[in-house]
C-alpha cells in the first residue's frame, strides 16, 4: 500500500497538528503530513510548520465571496499534494456538504470531549461547560466529520478525571495531552486501513 499523504487544516495554535507529524516520524506510521492550510493568516500552527519544515499555506475565508469558493481552493490546494486524509486540528470553519461530499470518510476531526457530550462547542468552552455540568470524566474524540457538526462516527475516546480543583485551563492542559495521543493513533489506524466505517459505528480491525 502506498504512503498516506495527509492534509491538516487548522486555525490557531497548531499543538494537535505538531504531535501528528512528530508522532509520524518517531512511531513510522506510514503517513506524511504533505501540507497544512490555515484560514487565519498569523495562526502560530504556521510558525510551528516552518520549524517542522511542512508546507504550509494560508487560506483566508475573509478573502473569498463564498463558502462554496474558499472551499474549492481548498479541495484544489489539498488535491495538488494528493491528500488522502484530511485532519481538522483546531479547524473552527464548519465545512460544507460540497467538502464532504468530496472526501467522505476521509476527513476526521479531534474534539476535547467525550461526544456526544459537549457537542458544538469550542476550545476552552468546552472545558468550562465540563465544569460547570459536574461531570466526572471527560476527556477527547477523534471522529469521522459528516454533515453534522460533532456527530461523526467515533474512532478513538481517551479519558480522564476531573479533578475538584480542575480550572477550564488546568482541565484543558491535561485534555490536550490526551489529544496528542489519540490523533497520531486515529491516523495510524486509517494508514493501515484499519478503520470499518458501520452507520454510527467505526470498526477497528485487528491486522
Ligand atoms: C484542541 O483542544 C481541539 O480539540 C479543539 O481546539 C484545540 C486546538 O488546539 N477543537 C475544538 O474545540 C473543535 N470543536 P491546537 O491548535 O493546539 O491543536
Amino acid at each position: 500500500m502506498s504512503q498516506l499523504s495527509v492534509g491538516v487544516l487548522v486555525s490557531g495554535r497548531g499543538t494537535n497538528f505538531e504531535a501528528l507529524v512528530r508522532t509520524i516520524k518517531r512511531e513510522a506510521i506510514d503517513a506524511q503530513v504533505k501540507i497544512v492550510i490555515s484560514n487565519i493568516p498569523d495562526a502560530l500552527a504556521l510558525k510551528r510548520a516552518e520549524i517542522l519544515n511542512i508546507p504550509s499555506l494560508v487560506i483566508s475565508h475573509r478573502d473569498f465571496k463564498s463558502r462554496a469558493s474558499f472551499e474549492q481552493t481548498m479541495i484544489r490546494e489539498l488535491t495538488r499534494y494528493d491528500v488522502r486524509l484530511i485532519c481538522l486540528a483546531g479547524f473552527m470553519r464548519i465545512l460544507s456538504p460540497v467538502f464532504h461530499k468530496h472526501y467522505q470518510n476521509q476527513i476526521m476531526n479531534i474534539h476535547p470531549s467525550l461526544l456526544p457530550a459537549f457537542a458544538g462547542l469550542q476550545g476552552i468552552q468546552v472545558h468550562r461547560a465540563v465544569i460547570e455540568s459536574g461531570v466526572k470524566i471527560t476527556g477527547c474524540t477523534v471522529h469521522f466529520v459528516t454533515e453534522n457538526v460533532d456527530a461523526g462516527p467515533i474512532i478513538i475516546q481517551r479519558a480522564i478525571p476531573v479533578r475538584e480543583n480542575d480550572t477550564p485551563e488546568s482541565l484543558a492542559v491535561r485534555v490536550l495531552l490526551e489529544e496528542h495521543q489519540a490523533y497520531p493513533e486515529a491516523v495510524r489506524l486509517f494508514s493501515e486501513n484499519r478503520l470499518k466505517i458501520e452507520g454510527r459505528h467505526v470498526r477497528i480491525l485487528d491486522i
